[in-house]
């Protein structure tokens, strides 16, 4: 792990910023292996300090699992209404960079939502490239129409305003007006548009999966911290 100036470090970790981190040295609240550390152009290791007596929070960045509920819109704009940040430590949103969602859901949508602070994850997996498959569980309010399962899964599907065909999904149908759809990209508003395209409006969406990680015990509103992945810049 790199070491890091003091101010940085108390800034990047969500602490003060570097404009405050002199006065928060000053005052002591800061140890590295122990000592207190007067000078903010110290260097330490993040995993050597302790704030207030503990230990550094998620030294290695942070990624979050959150089941989001509906209400809640995955922006830092204060305008927008009540926002997923609402709900999560105000110290994530301080860190620098803060946390943010990978890939947003609607506001009305439900389900997995990842969040993180490294941007190497962010970049990885909203990119098409990667393809990552998200799954959704859709509800409609018109029957599906027949052949939907081949012309989603052709890679033929053009949706308004776009000038490339969305890539291969898989489509099972469950019922007259439900269906679960995997996709592998993140176009606005993906999922309603391809089933609007065909005449039936989404009326609920819950995303049940994002790669590997879904919401086994969690209840809408709540989160798991997960483990960084190993080969995630630090
Ligand atoms: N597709 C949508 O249309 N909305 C979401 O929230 C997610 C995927």
């Amino acid at each position: 792990m790199k070491q890091l100036r003091l101010d940085a470090l108390l800034s990047r970790f969500g602490y003060c910023s570097r404009s405050e981190a002199r006065a928060w040295l000053k005052a002591g609240r800061v140890l590295v292996s122990g000592a207190p550390v007067k000078s903010p152009s110290d260097k330490a290791v993040p995993t050597n300090v302790l704030v207030d007596g503990e230990p550094i929070e998620h030294p290695h960045g942070l990624l979050v699992l959150l089941h989001k509920p509906a209400g809640l819109v995955c922006t830092h704009d204060e305008g927008e209404g009540p926002t997923i940040y609402d709900i999560l430590p105000p110290r994530w949103l301080q860190r620098n960079p803060p946390v943010t969602s990978i890939g947003r859901l609607d506001k009305d949508t439900t389900g997995v939502l990842l969040l993180t602070d490294l941007g190497e994850i962010v970049h990885r997996w909203t990119s098409p490239k990667h393809k990552v498959p998200k799954l959704y569980e859709v509800t409609v309010s018109a029957e599906l129409p027949p052949g939907l399962v081949d012309l989603f899964a052709s890679g033929t599907l053009m949706l308004e305003g776009e000038d490339k065909p969305c890539l291969p999904a898989k489509l099972e149908i469950l019922g007259t007006r439900e269906a679960r759809l995997e996709i592998t990209e993140g176009r606005y508003h993906q999922v309603k548009r391809m089933f609007a395209s065909q005449g039936c409006p989404v009326v609920r969406l819950h995303r049940s999966r994002f790669g590997e990680f879904d919401l086994a015990g969690l209840a809408p509103g709540e989160w798991r911290v997960l483990a960084t992945p190993p080969d995630s810049p630090r």
